[in-house]
């Protein structure tokens, strides 16, 4: 997204909104160092509609906590991103899984030898504690994967104290002004896993559907290799055809992710529109029933590929 475009969207705030947003971006864009600066996200994310942005800024500014809920692929963390880039604020990185631990949030310990050569015990600040102290964004991907044990040390980080005990440095951690906390949950539209009502109820939920129509054929002109536009229309066609599969029940939701949709548009330029689909599409999903549907979509839509 051009520098124009940015200005626009900041434009669209309310004034006490855009105020305070200005205020932290023509500090960040002084003090900031070089380094740090290289967390600052970029801005690729399209909306499908513009309330998503507005009020995904409005919950930031106010410090209040973000939820971004939708499918696979459906441009959560580009939207993260696009949050920081806005903001102009540094954003550290959770993604999280089973083997999410304590350390991965906080920090861990290290032995570094000094100039002497003696050894030293040293503490290498993780994610959360970063982004606490310097005022900065934390995402936290995919938070529902987390197992439950794990997260209840966010829950001081996520309410109103935004305060946390690092138990490794016994050093209690208050956030600097500035500190917001994105995450993100792949909840789609069938059978996927709830988050935790204690920790959904301390998030304001944007819902991040998958973009579509105009606003997908711009953002494939965009990001896509494949710049033939009578095909790119064949592919938004295709991708409203699996949406509503999806929503049907009749294909699971990575069916219709746009992700996938992108590669396989970027594999249309080297091989048949057809066999981009298997390789991008089809060919990841488990049950047999469901590629051959695809597979019949994409029969019908790219007849001479
Ligand atoms: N609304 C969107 N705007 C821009 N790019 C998108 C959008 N939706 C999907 N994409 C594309 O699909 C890919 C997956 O998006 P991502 O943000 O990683 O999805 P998620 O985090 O929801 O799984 C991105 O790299 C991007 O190219
Ligand atoms: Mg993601």
């Amino acid at each position: 997204m051009s520098h124009h475009l940015e200005l626009t969207y900041l434009k669209l705030l309310p004034e006490q909104i855009k105020e305070h947003i200005m205020k932290v971006r023509n500090k960040n864009e002084k003090l900031l160092s070089q380094e740090i600066k290289k967390y600052i996200g970029k801005s690729g994310y399209t909306a499908p509609d513009d309330s998503i942005i507005f009020d995904a800024i409005v919950s930031l500014s106010l410090g209040k906590n973000v939820l971004l809920k939708g499918p696979t692929g459906s441009g959560k963390t580009k939207l993260a991103e696009l949050l920081s880039n806005l903001m102009f604020q540094p954003m550290y990185s959770i993604n999280c899984s089973v083997d999410l631990d304590a350390e991965a949030l906080l920090g861990y310990k290290t032995i570094t030898y000094n100039k002497a050569n003696q050894a030293e015990i040293q503490f290498v600040s993780g994610p959360v504690e970063k982004a606490m102290k310097q005022g900065h964004l934390l995402y936290i991907d995919e938070i529902n994967t987390a197992k439950a044990e794990t997260l209840p040390i966010l829950n001081g980080v996520l309410d109103y104290r935004k305060m946390v005990l690092n138990p490794f440095t016994s050093e209690t951690i208050y956030a600097k002004e500035g500190f917001g906390v994105i995450a993100a949950i792949n909840e789609g539209y069938i059978g996927t896993t709830p988050l935790n009502e204690a920790l959904k109820n301390r998030f304001v939920i944007i819902d991040v559907p998958y973009i579509q129509g105009e606003a997908l054929f711009e953002m494939l002109k965009e990001q896509s290799e494949q710049k033939d536009e009578q095909l790119l229309k064949q592919f938004v066609r295709l991708s409203r055809d699996l949406t509503s599969k999806v929503e049907e029940g009749q294909i699971s939701d990575e069916g219709a992710s746009i992700r996938s949709l992108l590669d396989a548009c970027d594999l249309s330029v080297y091989m048949p529109a057809k066999r981009a689909i298997t390789r991008a599409i089809s060919s990841k999903l488990d049950d047999e029933r469901e590629r051959i549907s695809i597979e019949n979509i994409a029969a019908t839509l790219f007849t001479s590929s």
